[in-house]
């Protein structure tokens, strides 16, 4: 093989592939890993690796220990982060070169789309099975709540001032217990999603006024809408409760001082979504809810669309779950990205079909 031929194939590997030798120093960077880490070749050749990944990178152990055994190793599931970089899950392979004094080639890619789809499919049957034990623990705890609200405002009007704070108290909770059991009910709320025609900036619209009129008051939003954008099957109130937890979440996680929250539309007609039977669904219009709090903790990154999944002290961990079956519902995806300063929502959901989707909507229902 001669050198122009090697020079065409190290181009054109996909992905972030590196050489370094026995000091960890970058000898040889693909243009995949320029383009990956924004960092050119000239600024990554003779220096440390640890210097783009940090020097507790995971990538490191997996280089070493290539090195160390002489064979080649994959990790997969390593969070990368490199330089100022958004951190990803990428799959490791290094491999040990044969003849050369401790130099180990290094091949990183992102999680595969297949395992994103896979875990999304995983989100939306948690989503179901969570349905029906939801369906019936708020219908079971509706009643013995009920009792225990009357029973307090009987014994309010028999007590002293003094006791009567403690009744006070047992109504509160018992009605955030209440407002915990609706949330949860909306898991049993099986009806089908209405598919309609829908304009999504009305719905976005909605979602963020009514955000700014309450739990969003203190948040400066930013909105950048493509015009021409076609309309989606929707269900609206579905739709609103996405955009709505969305914000919330948004909203929660931005500082009271300077928090910001951008809504965007666009139109990517590039994104298809295999279907089972191999048909593939294109889901060209993009919905993007960014906000500047401190980004998702790295341990929930890959859970927070489960049910319960929650790092707020009052928090349900229901806002995240009910996105991702109501956007599965509507045929679409939702992705997260997260760093501290940029968390980024993206809502992904197909075009009305007319008819075509009218059919299927009777056949589903
Ligand atoms: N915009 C965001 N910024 C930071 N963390 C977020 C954001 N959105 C969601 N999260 C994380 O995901 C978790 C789950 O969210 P969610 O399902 O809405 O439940 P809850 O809001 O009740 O905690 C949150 O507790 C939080 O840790
Ligand atoms: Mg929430």
């Amino acid at each position: 093989m001669n050198e122009a031929w090697f020079e065409l194939i190290w181009s054109a590997i996909p992905y972030p592939t590196l050489v370094v030798d026995a000091a960890d120093a970058i000898v040889a960077a693909n243009p995949a890993t320029e383009s990956f880490g924004a960092t050119s070749q000239r600024q990554m050749v003779g220096r440390p690796l640890a210097k783009f990944l940090g020097g507790d990178s995971a990538v490191l152990d997996v280089v070493r220990q290539a090195r160390r055994d002489g064979v080649s190793v994959a990790q997969y599931d390593v969070t990368v982060g490199w330089a100022e970089q958004p951190r990803q899950l990428q799959n490791v392979h290094a491999a040990p070169l044969q003849d050369t004094d401790g130099d180990v080639l290094i091949l990183m890619h992102p999680q595969g789309m297949a395992e994103k789809m896979d875990r999304r499919l995983g989100h939306r049957s948690a989503a179901r099975s969570v349905t029906g034990m939801a369906a019936m623990l708020a219908h079971e705890i509706r009643n013995p709540l009920a009792g225990i609200s009357g029973a307090a405002q009987l014994l309010e009007m028999t007590l002293g001032e003094a006791d009567r704070e403690l009744t006070g108290l047992i109504q509160e909770e018992t009605a955030r217990i209440g407002k915990l059991v609706d949330r949860v009910e909306q898991f049993g709320d099986l009806r089908p999603a209405q598919r309609r025609p829908l304009n999504i900036h009305d719905v976005l619209d909605r979602a963020r006024r009514s955000a700014q009129a309450g739990f969003a008051a203190h948040a400066r939003f930013t909105e950048e809408f493509d015009p021409s954008l076609p309309p989606t099957a929707g269900d609206a109130d579905q739709l609103l409760q996405v955009f709505q937890n969305l914000l919330k979440n948004a909203a929660e996680a931005i500082p009271r001082v300077g928090g910001m929250i951008s809504i965007s539309t666009a139109f990517r007609p590039g994104v298809k979504m295999a279907r089972p039977g191999g048909s593939s669904e294109g889901l060209p219009l993009l919905v993007t809810i960014a906000d500047n709090g401190p980004g998702i903790p790295e341990n929930l990154i890959r859970d927070v669309f489960d049910p319960f999944v929650s790092s707020k002290v009052n928090g349900t961990g229901l806002g995240l779950s009910l996105v991702s079956k109501f956007v599965a519902d509507h045929g679409g995806v939702v992705e997260c990205d997260s760093r501290p300063g940029r968390t980024r929502f993206r809502v992904r959901l197909p075009v009305w079909r007319g008819e075509i989707a009218e059919a299927e909507a009777e056949a589903e229902g």
